[in-house]
């Protein structure tokens, strides 16, 4: 009898060893006679774990991690083909609490189910979401995505609903859906973690906009860093047209809808959505000036949905289950749940899933349990490069956008980089203003020139020259990059300066002052 095996072939668990780890199964399972099927699913999230094999049994799927080729013949000589017992034994991944506990919609499927097959898919529910909408006009499906409360994961919050009601207003022939897969926010892979893992939500989702908003033709731009994720959703997009849910016939409906993978060069700054679009038309990443808003003219200066792949992903669930399915978790205006990526200096980093209003010290001592390097964690910062650091006084703080933003921070793409004792604040606010002066697109000049200055500013700081009258001259600078600016990258380039200038003063107090 063929046992089947599942190996992920997601990024982080390759970066870990998984493609020599899937080659000594399939060598030890041959030469001891044992037939195995391998199937290279993507990760189920638990990275600590990582590479994770998982052996379906008569008792349903067993987790075994982290396997290195090294442990192989020893965990066929244990049995693990049959779910026998072995020191790297996890169980079944549903019964380990970092897994349990999470409330998994939009990642349902990822880890589960083979990416780039559409018979796996929709054994597990795949395209109902669509079939759903299918049934409804362009309006129905807005107003289920408006009254879900879904807004968008990408960073900037906006209501999800509110967007697509712009572009079905529009009345003309062409419109497009565009799905921003640039993440460049550091500590965050969620992204890419759906692309690997299960692509074809994030296809079903766009179908859905495409429908909804009366567009025929769609475009993920995705980063240059993200191969994988790349080769994987250009499979299941092949596989999706294969089985008729894409091209001029979606599921027999007599409605068109086309899918395309484009792939950028490489720039922060191309995730700031009229770049990205700047750079789908083949023209070089700069921010555009806004008004036209996209959902207006967009690319090519037709009306154009831009959402990030979360939240587009999360539309299929919204649709198979309804608006008030999605919108029953949550907290407040922040409805619906949120993929955490949990990274940087923390013992079990992943990714979380999980209904809005999570405090931050759950998340870093229930799930990440504490420091990788065992010291006290002395600060966290959310929502990528520009995101606020928050000091441990703060952790009781909840994982949501209002509660965020009432402490001078955002939850932006759900990304949360952690740091011990040892992290120099007044390098890292350095780091910022260094980032901010090296992807700048260069359109404004507060940013373009105030990031490059504020760099030599803070630079004076921490050689400790004349710190007072510097540290008043980068609070003013910052000002102007919060107001001055003509997109969030200057913008938000003061959040992790001033947050760190706020509470860490420590850090700025030099000796020779
Ligand atoms: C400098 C900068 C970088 C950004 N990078 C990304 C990104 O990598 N991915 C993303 O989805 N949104 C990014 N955004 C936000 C987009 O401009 C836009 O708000 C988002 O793609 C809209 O999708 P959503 O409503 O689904 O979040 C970035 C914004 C700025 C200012
Ligand atoms: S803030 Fe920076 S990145 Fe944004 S438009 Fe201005 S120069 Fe370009």
């Amino acid at each position: 009898m063929t046992v089947k095996l599942y190996v992920p072939a997601d990024a982080g668990a390759l970066s870990l060893g998984a493609e020599a780890v899937a080659a000594a199964i399939q060598k030890t399972g041959t030469e001891g006679g044992a037939a195995v099927q391998i199937v290279r699913n993507g990760s189920r999230g638990l990275y600590w774990l990582e590479p994770m094999v998982e052996v379906q049994t008569s008792a349903g799927r067993i987790a075994y991690g982290p396997v290195t080729p090294d442990a192989v013949p020893g965990l066929f000589a244990a049995g693990f083909l049959s779910g026998g017992e072995h020191p790297l034994r996890l169980g079944p991944v549903e019964s380990i609490p970092y897994f349990k506990d999470q409330q998994r919609l939009t990642f349902e499927r990822v880890g589960l189910i083979d990416p780039v097959s559409v018979e796996d898919f929709r054994n597990h529910g795949g395209f109902a979401g669509l079939m759903r909408a299918l049934d409804l006009d362009g309006e129905a499906i807005v107003k289920a995505v408006t009254d879900s409360g879904l807004r968008g994961r990408g960073g900037a919050a906006f209501p999800t609903g509110i967007k697509w009601k712009t572009v079905l207003d529009q009345a003309v022939d062409q419109k497009y859906v565009t799905c921003n897969a640039d993440e460049g926010d550091s500590g965050t892979f969620a992204d890419r973690m759906l692309m690997e893992g299960d692509p074809l939500t994030l296809v079903e989702g766009m179908i859905i906009a495409g429908i909804a908003v009366g567009a025929t033709q769609g475009f993920i731009y995705a980063r240059v860093e993200y191969p994988h994720a790349v080769k994987t959703t250009r499979a299941a997009i092949a596989a999706a047209y294969e089985a008729g849910f894409l091209g001029k016939n979606v599921a027999g409906s007599g409605k068109r809808f086309d899918l395309e993978l484009r792939v950028g060069a490489g720039a922060y700054i191309c995730g700031e959505e009229t770049s990205m679009l700047e750079s789908l038309e083949g023209k070089r990443g700069e921010v555009r000036v806004r008004p036209p808003l996209p959902a207006i003219q967009g690319l090519f200066g037709k009306p154009t949905i831009v959402n990030n792949v979360i939240s587009l992903a999360s539309v299929p669930v919204i649709l198979a289950k309804g608006a008030d399915f999605y919108r029953d978790f949550g907290v407040g205006r922040s409805r619906g749940t949120l993929p955490i990526q949990l990274a940087g200096n923390v013992k079990r980093g992943g990714l979380i899933e999980r209904a809005f209003g999570m405090s931050i010290n759950s998340l870093l001592y229930d799930y990440g349990g504490g420091s990788a390097s065992g010291r006290p964690i002395r600060a966290v910062q959310i929502g990528g490069p520009l995101g606020a650091y928050i000091p441990a006084s703060q952790f009781e703080t909840a994982l949501d956008y209002e509660a965020l933003a009432g402490i001078g921070a955002l939850l932006g793409h759900g990304g949360v980089v952690v740091f011990d004792d040892t992290v120099h604040m007044g390098k890292m606010a350095r780091y910022a203003l260094e980032f901010c002066a090296k992807e700048s697109c260069g359109k404004c000049t507060p940013c373009r020139i105030g990031s490059t200055r504020g760099t030599e500013v803070m630079d004076r700081i921490l050689a400790g020259v004349d710190t007072e009258r510097n540290v008043d001259l980068l609070s003013d600078l910052c000002e102007t990059l919060l107001h001055g600016s003509l997109c969030g990258l200057g913008g938000m380039t003061p959040f992790p300066v001033q947050s760190a200038l706020k509470h860490f003063p420590e850090d700025f107090r030099h000796v020779r002052n």
